[in-house]
């Protein structure tokens, strides 16, 4: 199936929340669930990657593959088994549960727009502060967010040389893309430490 994939990475081991975050349930469905259904209901076709012992099949993915030591490994596993004729392929975190079927649309219209990849991103809110240098302006700065989208080839060139980043996007601007912002989502939080569990379930309280 041609057009636009996603490749949903959920092969971490969730160190700092200590344990696998992706599988802990949010409003009575795990984590990982929210994120895979979004992303079927966003792409055409869903490659999920998990932890190696994790790997059965998922009624909403086209495929589950084992994940790496790295997320950047865990993508490049899951970019394995999209198919070659995929024009776009969206990456997210499962760690982000609460992404919204829009941002999934703006990121894959970035890229159908003529963009190498499209990532969102919010303004930083807190204080910035740099270990040697201290306070740094934070009005250039924003939160880089999941799901990012990618033209299929750039993507998969950026990944070609096993280079490891915190995230894709990062690596298609080191390989010359051009990598373009669209405004995230302030409730799209990424599940990181326990706490971020319990403001997850109070945000989607307040959904309609
Ligand atoms: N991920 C992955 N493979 C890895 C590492 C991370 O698929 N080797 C995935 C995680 O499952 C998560 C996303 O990448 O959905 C973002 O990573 P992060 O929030 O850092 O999750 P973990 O790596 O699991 O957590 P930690 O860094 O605290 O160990
Ligand atoms: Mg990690």
């Amino acid at each position: 199936m041609p057009g636009v994939w996603a490749v949903v990475v959920a092969a971490g081991s969730g160190r700092r929340f200590g344990g696998p975050k992706q599988y802990e349930l949010l409003a009575g469905r795990p984590v990982i669930e929210w994120s895979v259904c979004v992303a079927r209901a966003a792409c055409d076709g869903v490659v999920l990657v998990v932890a190696p012992a994790d790997v059965a099949p998922h009624r909403s993915a086209d495929a589950v593959v084992a994940g790496g030591d790295t997320r950047s490994a865990s993508v490049r596993n899951g970019l394995a088994a999209v198919p070659d004729d995929a024009e776009v392929i969206v990456v997210h975190d499962a760690a982000r549960p609460l992404a919204a079927p829009e941002l999934f649309a703006a990121v894959i219209d970035a890229v159908r727009g003529g963009a190498d990849g499209a990532l969102c991103a919010i303004p930083v809110t807190d204080t910035i502060r740099h270990a040697q240098h201290g306070t740094i302006d934070r009005a250039p700065l924003v939160a880089v967010q999941t799901p990012q989208a990618f033209r299929a080839a750039a993507l998969r060139a950026a990944h070609n040389d096993g280079a490891d980043a915190t995230d894709d996007a990062a690596l298609v601007e080191a390989a010359g893309g051009r990598v373009v912002v669209v405004p995230g989502d302030p409730a799209n939080i990424k599940i990181t430490h326990p706490e971020d569990l319990v403001i997850a379930a109070a945000l989607l309280g307040t959904r309609p």
